[in-house]
């Protein structure tokens, strides 16, 4: 199918390939990089995928295979790139997308490296494989390596929650439980492999994994250049790159494969000409296992090892990068970019943030990567009109407690099942009447209904309130003297009757004197402005800069 070699990354001597190839025959390096023709394969290859299915093996002159039949597939890759609007307006960046990798056939972006490296096993005639996973690895070569019959043993640290494990178990891998770290199943691993001379993945270090992550950013480039389409340049004329490039890629690591990959991919765009740069890299890690953030941050070359991983997000448990970090660091080095890292408690909210505000429901390493996002916005690193592409690359686990907190469900309580018959009606539908009690009235009033909207689920998602809107101010006057609302969420931007009017309305009312505002505007505001609202409202809240959990806390103080 393709046509590459491999070059050693240290010495540059040129080798064909092959699955078991320890490494450079001429000065033993582990680290080969695959080559291929990009100045022949660039310009004809759009026109080529656009008669071409949307799984990852649309791009298959430039992965690792030569034959076909070989393909180990369950139509992995081609997985969305959505827009996430409420938290780009959240965020006052509005350019803000998702990789959604939670919908590969395993659930994780590990299908990827899956797909392609089991291929490889297959065409090297490989029936036994072993690997060191935190997870998800695991399970997505279980899956694979159960349709190529190859048998998998899969040593995992016995930090990896117990679902994960049973789910590798049921595709019928082999599960090995190692008490002790990642790091120390990896060698676990290696050294069962070398004794019964058994395949070893070797991660990172394979050019199959690292190849099929690139599959993330060809994706991207061919989705943006959709999401975006061609605008004509200043000079008039359409632009020269058929497909296009993020500004920023973010992804949550552990040992690096994903972003590595996806950095060699937008590389190789760039060298076939159909994107004009290379994005800026963040890769965020959990402070308890951070050794790259924090060998970026004091720019050194090699990152030092964390011996004892102290998160609770298992699946980025690698405490060693070795080469990893240097490779990355490299990136950075050239195109721009980061390496950060959030606490648990963040990566947690920000689960809960995704899937309240955007229905997106991920797995805390996942979010991790957007907990990264909120800090770098924060931090005012990604500028407002950037296009930032986040990979959420883990599907939603069973939920951790600390992630919803109290009062997320509520009770009915009803008679056992032999006495139901008897039950009146009439206390059923009281109990069901029960559980939609809201408590206090909220109007919202707002020309941009994206705000509008925003407001509202915010205040859903917290759970009983009646919410009045009011896409006017004079309508937000009528309504809120009619309804007599606990609270009002008040624009300032509103033609005809701005959000200034309906304040002056309000307070010159003896009936709407005392009903507490929030001004939640874009508006940056002169001091006699704010002059005008000192003392009339209860907190100013700028819109794109407040987080929902910053809104609901005023509205919390302003009703109490
Ligand atoms: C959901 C998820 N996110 C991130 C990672 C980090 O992977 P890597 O650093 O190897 O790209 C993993 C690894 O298993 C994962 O499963
Ligand atoms: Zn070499």
């Amino acid at each position: 199918m393709s046509n590459f070699v491999l070059v050693c990354a240290d010495c540059g001597h040129t080798v064909p390939f092959a699955p078991n190839l320890p490494g450079c025959p001429q000065c033993h390096n582990e680290w080969l990089e695959a080559r291929y023709d990009y100045a022949s394969l660039g310009p004809n290859l759009p026109a080529r995928l656009a008669v071409r299915g949307k799984d990852l093996w649309r791009y298959r002159e430039l992965l690792p295979i030569h034959d076909a039949a070989n393909v180990i597939s369950l139509g992995e890759g081609g997985t969305p790139l959505v827009k996430v609007i409420n938290l780009g307006l959240m965020l006052g960046r509005l350019n803000i997308y998702v990789k959604d990798e939670r919908q590969s056939p395993t659930g994780s972006f590990k299908d990827r490296q899956a797909t392609l490296s089991v291929s490889v096993m297959k065409e090297a005639g490989i029936t036994e494989a072993v690997v060191a996973s935190t997870g998800n690895v695991a399970i997505s070569y279980a899956a694979y390596c159960a349709r190529a019959g190859i048998k998998l043993y899969a040593f995992l640290t016995s930090l990896v929650p117990a679902e994960k494990m049973r789910e590798c178990a049921l595709y019928g891998a082999q599960v090995i439980k190692v008490t002790g770290t990642y790091d120390r199943a990896k060698e676990i691993a290696q050294q069962f492999a070398r004794q019964k001379n058994l395949y070893y993945d070797r991660g990172l270090r394979s050019v199959a994994a690292v190849e099929s992550m690139k599959t993330i950013a060809y994706e991207i480039a061919e989705q943006l250049a959709q999401a975006h389409a061609a605008r004509p340049t200043s000079n008039g004329r359409h632009a020269r790159y058929p497909w296009r490039a993020p500004d920023w890629y973010i992804q949550a690591v552990s040992g690096g494969l994903g972003p590595l990959g996806a950095m060699k991919g937008f590389v190789e765009l760039h060298k076939m000409g159909l994107i004009n740069r290379v994005p800026q890299l963040a890769c965020i890690q959990a402070d308890g296992c951070a050794p790259m953030a924090h060998a970026f941050r004091r720019g050194l070359e090699t990152a030092e090892p964390v011996l004892v991983p102290r998160t609770h997000i298992s699946t980025l448990s690698t405490g060693n990068p070795g080469r990893g970090y240097t490779l990355l660091k490299h990136y950075i080095d050239e195109h721009g970019g980061v390496m950060e890292s959030v606490a648990d408690d963040e990566a947690y909210r920000a689960v809960h943030v995704l899937a309240k505000m955007e229905g997106l429901s991920m797995e805390p390493a996942a979010a991790v990567a957007f907990a990264g996002l909120f800090k770098l916005v924060r931090e005012g690193r990604i500028g407002p009109e950037d296009v930032v592409v986040v990979n959420c690359s883990g599907h939603t686990f069973p939920i951790q407690i600390e992630i919803l907190g109290e009062g997320w469900s509520r009770d009915v309580e009803l008679p056992p099942a032999e006495s139901q018959a008897a039950t009146p009606q009439e206390g059923l539908l009281a109990a069901l009447e029960r559980l939609d009690e809201r408590v206090r009235s909220i109007a919202i009033v707002d020309d941009n209904p994206d705000a509008v909207r925003l407001i509202r689920r915010i205040l859903q998602a917290k759970g009983a309130y009646q919410i009045y809107e009011a896409g006017t101010g004079r309508e937000g006057l009528a309504l809120i003297r009619s309804r007599h609302p606990d609270l009002v969420v008040l624009d300032l931007m509103m033609p005809e009757m701005d959000g200034f009017a309906v304040l002056d309305a309000l307070r010159a009312d003896e009936s709407t004197r005392d009903i507490p505002v929030i001004v939640v505007t874009a508006k940056i505001l002169t001091p006699a402005e704010r002059e005008r609202l000192t003392g009339q409202i209860d907190s100013l809240l700028q819109k794109g800069s407040f987080m929902d959990d910053e809104l609901l806390s005023d509205i919390i103080n302003a009703l109490t």
